[in-house]
């Protein structure tokens, strides 16, 4: 985890935090033994093997190996980043963040940000209730017309501006908001005033509300923050949607339409990313599950990296037309330099998701077929050529050929047969146009190794042992049931359980062990370590240690006893006389280990 505020803040703040209080609030904890037990929240189960230890302060589950700190879990649950997880841990504890703590400006623009948001969900609240006034009869008949639900209507907090010019802004005024606040939350445009021209009299300064006369949809983020407004014209005109542009509070590179009810969902398989507002809630209220869109803007890097938090896998599910198609192969792009598993929905006749759900029904989505994204790159590019020409074949072969090559061996399987029979060209051909050996893929190539079976931690046999014993060790150091002297730095090869070692005996918490970890499999691995055992044999448990111990001495002694062979085998003289009584005095502590064992 980046480690960007200090360890003994860190500390505090988790002590503040205390785990347990935290998880209580989001599932019920029943104590058993030391620790505290339930079920887990991020895998379905019915019998508890979710455990939070109240002494080490962080939690790991038997079933499904989440782990972590007070933090993890908040970044888990509320689908956080990291800082923005140590940020409202913060401020529950009422610490202040300590990069912040000698800047001046960052309590005023923590205050104006609280007050722009709450303008924010004033003005939504009063764009719905307006919805249901003779004033916004015209949005509610549209968005009706639209054959969105009342129920729909509610979930989104959907809403309308009324024909006016500034019925927003007054009533915000009236609740104690300045101009200046309305006009930095973007709801409040202000034109200054203007001397007299020839043409015409003076003016003076013009205040009115950003949007009127438009069917409104609130922007909330994943914490229920309303960040800015779409508003739709009603019926045909420039702009189609008005949007809130980015703000103090908002800035649509970062976050996604729809963030609060996404977060709602539990275990979905994938997102649903769309293009518009409408297809969002149309998709929704077709019981589609866990749809969003970017806000008019192509999908960037931190709004992937948003998605990546909700579910595994990612589905564009963009306009059929051509501007949709386009921002799919961009979109696939940053999808795959993320990292993120992505597929594709490709919808008939240029339709958007909206029209496609209302013409074909849910079963017609569900119908759908996902592409991958190398079968929507090569439909994409089958396209520009005229496969019933020779010229046609040839060049879309060749077209095919530079992203055929960064495939891997199934996939490139697949599109090869695919491309076979659309160009007629044989499989040792095309494999020689994209480059790579003739062989057949089900064999291994030259360059790629062969993968390794999966084993625990990657060892096996007694060396698989070994690693065991020393993980016993550490663990129960990390409960205090062994003195730190009693084995040394040296007994661990494993480097992870080394430093293990070297920082609980320099009084390191296992919190911030668990939390320092940077991958999900090391954070359960210590998590599962330094976890309090769950059945408590303390005279076993130290017989086994005792066993741990002797056998990683042993094996000490057994490399150095190597290492002075080598010696006598190599050198002449005193040199190897020395070296033979130093292998003698050896070879007897070793036996002397053994009869203990
Ligand atoms: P579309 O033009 O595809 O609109 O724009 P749509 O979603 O199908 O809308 P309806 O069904 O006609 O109501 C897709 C998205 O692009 C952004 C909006 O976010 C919109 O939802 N957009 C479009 C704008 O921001 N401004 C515009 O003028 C048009
Ligand atoms: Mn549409």
């Amino acid at each position: 985890m980046a480690g960007r505020y200090p360890a003994a803040w860190l500390e505090e703040l988790r002590a503040r935090s205390n785990i347990v209080d935290v998880i209580s609030a989001y599932m019920p904890l029943k104590k058993r033994g030391q620790d505290y037990w339930g079920l887990c929240p991020f895998h379905g189960e019915k019998t508890a093997s979710f455990s939070v230890s109240p002494d080490k302060q962080f939690y790991y589950c038997f079933g499904c190996k989440a782990s972590g700190t007070v933090i993890q879990f908040i970044m888990d649950m509320e689908r956080l980043s990291y800082h923005e997880a140590v940020k409202l841990l913060a401020d529950r504890a009422h610490m202040t963040l300590p990069e912040m703590e000698d800047d001046p400006d960052y309590q005023r623009r923590k205050d104006q940000r609280e007050r722009l948001l709450a303008a924010n969900r004033e003005a939504a609240l009063f764009y719905h209730q307006t919805l249901y006034t003779e004033e916004g009869a015209g949005s509610l008949s549209y968005l009706q017309r639209r054959g969105l639900s009342d129920a729909v209507i509610r979930a989104f907090g959907l809403g309308a501006a009324p024909d006016d010019w500034a019925q927003l802004t007054d009533h915000l005024r009236a609740k104690g908001f300045t101009i200046e606040e309305l006009r930095l939350a973007g709801l409040t445009r202000v034109r200054p005033a203007e001397p007299a021209a020839a043409d015409r009299p003076a003016q003076g300064e013009r205040i009115y509300d950003m949007f009127r006369d438009r069917a409104m949809f609130p922007i909330i983020d994943q914490y229920g923050n309303v960040l800015g407004f779409g508003g739709r014209i009603l019926g045909k005109g420039e702009p189609k949607y008005l949007n809130t542009s980015d703000t103090p509070v908002f800035n649509k590179r970062l976050g996604v339409y729809a963030a609060n009810l996404l977060k709602k969902e539990r275990h979905l398989d994938r997102v649903i990313l769309v293009e518009g507002y409408m297809d969002v809630v149309a998709l929704t209220q077709f019981g589609v599950k866990g749809v969003c869109a970017t806000l008019g803007t192509a999908l960037t890097e931190e709004q992937a990296r948003l998605l990546k938090r909700f579910a595994p896998k990612v589905t564009l599910a963009y306009d059929g037309d051509g501007a949709g198609q386009r921002a799919i192969l961009r979109g696939l792009d940053v999808l795959k330099n993320e990292g993120i598993p992505a597929d594709v929905l490709d919808f008939p006749d240029g339709l958007d998701p909206d029209e496609f759900i209302r013409r074909e029904g849910a079963e017609g989505f569900a119908r759908l077929k996902s592409v991958t994204p190398e079968q929507y790159r090569m439909r994409r590019l089958k396209e520009q050529f005229d496969l019933s020409t020779q010229e046609g074949r040839t060049g879309y072969a060749r077209a095919c050929a530079p992203f055929l090559k960064s495939l891997d061996p199934l996939d490139l399987e697949n599109r090869l047969q695919e491309l076979m029979v659309q160009t007629g060209f044989g499989r040792e051909v095309l494999l020689e146009q994209i480059g790579r050996s003739a062989a057949p893929v089900s064999e291994r190539r030259p360059g790629s190794p062969r993968p390794e079976p999966i084993r625990p931690e990657g060892r096996e046999g007694e060396d698989l042992e070994n690693v065991r014993a020393q993980e016993v060790i550490v663990s129960l150091l990390s409960n205090g049931q062994l003195p730190t002297d009693i084995v040394s730095a040296e007994d661990f090869d494993d480097p992870l359980l080394r430093h293990l070692y070297e920082a609980l005996s320099a009084g390191a918490s296992p919190a911030s062990l668990v939390e320092e970890q940077a991958t999900d499999q090391e954070r359960a691995r210590v998590s599962r370590l330094l976890m309090t055992p769950p059945s408590e044999n303390t005279d076993q448990q130290l017989r086994m240690a005792k066993q741990c111990i002797s056998r990683m001495n042993q094996r000490r002694l057994d490399r150095e006893m190597q290492a002075i062979m080598h010696i006598i085998n190599t050198k002449e003289g005193s040199e190897k006389q020395a070296a033979m009584s130093q292998y003698m005095a050896l070879s007897d502590r070793l036996k002397k280990l053994k009869n203990e064992g």
